[in-house]
């Protein structure tokens, strides 16, 4: 059966009650993504001829996350009648269209693309009404179990609904099926409720498929933490460094040093270069890239950035939607914020902060300072403590500084406001008037000295 006849389905109607979060758990985060998306994007990789998610609790906040994917569509699944009638809310969509349906839980981000070919592929190779992923597990408390008879498939038996020699099974439903449209929805309306939980259950269609004298099958997946389900946050937990190795092995085949891979938080959209080191607790998010032979160093934070190659940036410094050009240091303790593009073999030193501005080339602000919206050339060098007041409370205002210029320490440059090339500005200055090219701004009180005043102050004291 080719691909184009495959219709994947997703749920994500449950409460997931033991999360204890106003958060639905589908969008809970682990390995960098919410686990919906990880599910999602299993999905796509298939190419299948649709995605539908049966969406409850927490239905707007999901739809809200796949605001811009036009390739998903959603059913509603009010109130929650177990998994047999979730799937029952896809009947408009997919009633009377030919193929199949993969049906995937929302709750299983770990389920690779190679498992869910495997079970294709036994489904198409029978001609199977349903075909379900199993696998052995240690402890099979909670999961449904499969219950075969002389080797088949027979039926699967819920966890409450089991009898003791049934909960000794130790293999166990993964809750993800490859079905057969055509007897699928016939099938699926005929699932009673009669069970310890008073839900229809999904699974019971094995039964009901051989009882029709269908045939079923199931396929054990080889590794059984691909199956794992979350329901509270310790598997969250679990499950997301699970899926952090895997990033992280890829990143490491593709020549990256990672120094210590354990706390890495690394996003699965994240590129970076060979020969690039990572030190621990490095946290890079979002659709960042990382150039060749960069240095990151550890407590550093970066999202969305573009870091060109030769880049060093040094400990507890966070870099947002902004990107760093070629040979740059940053940091420690720098802090880029969104719209700040910096240009090649700038050094920006600790403590200093840039928003929404442009450095050119060669360019130096080694401590403590504030630049915000400023365009500042190549090669100028800013003194520790020079400010840009762009804010009068009301507007944000501009500040151009000119290649070559050099602003002393100190100062501060009233907005708007510009710094001719090759201008210089006086240590302590507070800039309010455009200082022009090859121009020297001062602008501080006069100094004066008092000569012998230490020694006259000590002879009044002494006199009273
Ligand atoms: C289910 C299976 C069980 C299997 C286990 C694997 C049933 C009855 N049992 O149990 O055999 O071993 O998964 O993890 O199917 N959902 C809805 N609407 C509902 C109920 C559930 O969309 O009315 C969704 C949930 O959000 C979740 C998925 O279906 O994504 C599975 O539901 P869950 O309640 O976790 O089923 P289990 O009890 O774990
Ligand atoms: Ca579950």
């Amino acid at each position: 059966m080719a691909s184009e006849d495959l219709h994947v389905v997703i749920l994500a109607a449950g409460k997931g009650t033991r999360m204890r979060s106003a958060l639905p758990k589908v969008l809970h985060q682990a390995g960098g993504l919410p686990l919906i998306e990880w599910v999602v994007r299993l999905a796509r990789s298939l190419e299948p001829r649709s995605i539908t998610l049966v969406l409850g609790h927490g239905a707007d906040e999901v739809r809200a996350w796949f605001a811009r994917a036009s390739d998903v569509q959603f059913v509603g699944q009010e109130p929650q009648l177990g998994t047999g009638h979730a799937l029952l809310q896809t009947r408009s969509l997919l009633d009377g269209k030919s193929g199949r349906v993969l049906l995937l839980s929302g709750d299983v981000p770990l389920l690779t693309a190679a498992s869910v070919r495997g079970l294709l592929d036994a489904q198409a190779a029978q001609r199977a009404a349903v075909v379900v992923a199993t696998a052995r597990v240690a402890n099979p408390t909670g999961y449904g179990r499969i219950v075969r008879k002389d080797g088949a498939l027979a039926r699967i038996v819920e966890h409450r609904d089991a009898s003791e020699a049934e909960r000794a099974i130790d293999e166990i439903n993964s809750g993800v099926y490859v079905f057969e449209l055509a007897p699928l929805f016939g099938a699926l309306a005929r699932v009673g409720s009669a069970n310890a939980q008073g839900e229809y259950y999904l699974p019971d269609l094995i039964g009901i498929h051989v009882q029709d004298g269908r045939t079923v099958d199931a396929q054990v997946v080889l590794d059984s933490d691909e199956i794992r389900g979350i329901n509270t946050r310790a598997e969250l937990a679990e499950v997301g460094r699970l899926l952090q190795t895997r990033t992280n092995l890829a990143l490491m085949a593709g020549g990256v040093t990672l120094v210590d891979p354990a706390p890495a938080y690394i996003g699965p959209d994240v590129s970076i270069g060979q020969d690039s080191v990572i030190q621990p607790f490095v946290f890079l998010e979002g659709a960042t890239s990382v150039g060749d032979n960069c240095e990151i160093h550890a407590g550093v934070r970066i999202v969305n950035a573009t870091i060109a190659r030769n880049v060093k940036i040094f400990n507890h410094s966070v870099i947002v939607d902004s990107t760093v050009g070629e040979g740059s240091y940053i940091g420690p303790f720098a802090r880029l914020r969104p719209a700040s593009a910096v240009g090649q073999r700038v050094h920006i030193g600790n403590f200093v902060e840039v928003k929404k501005s442009t450095l050119g080339e060669g360019t130096k602000i080694g401590h403590l300072s504030y630049i915000g919206d400023a365009t500042v050339g190549a090669g100028v060098n800013i003194g520790a403590g020079t400010i840009t007041c762009n804010y009068d409370g009301h507007q944000k205002h501009q500040t151009v500084i000119g290649d070559g210029a050099f602003v002393g320490s100190d100062s501060t440059l009233v907005a708007p406001v510009t710094i001719g090339s090759a201008a210089y500005v006086a240590a302590g200055s507070s800039i309010t008037q455009d200082v022009p090219d090859g121009g020297l701004g001062i602008a501080r009180a006069r100094q004066a000295n008092k000569p012998g005043w230490a020694a006259e102050r000590a002879a009044k004291r002494q006199s009273r």
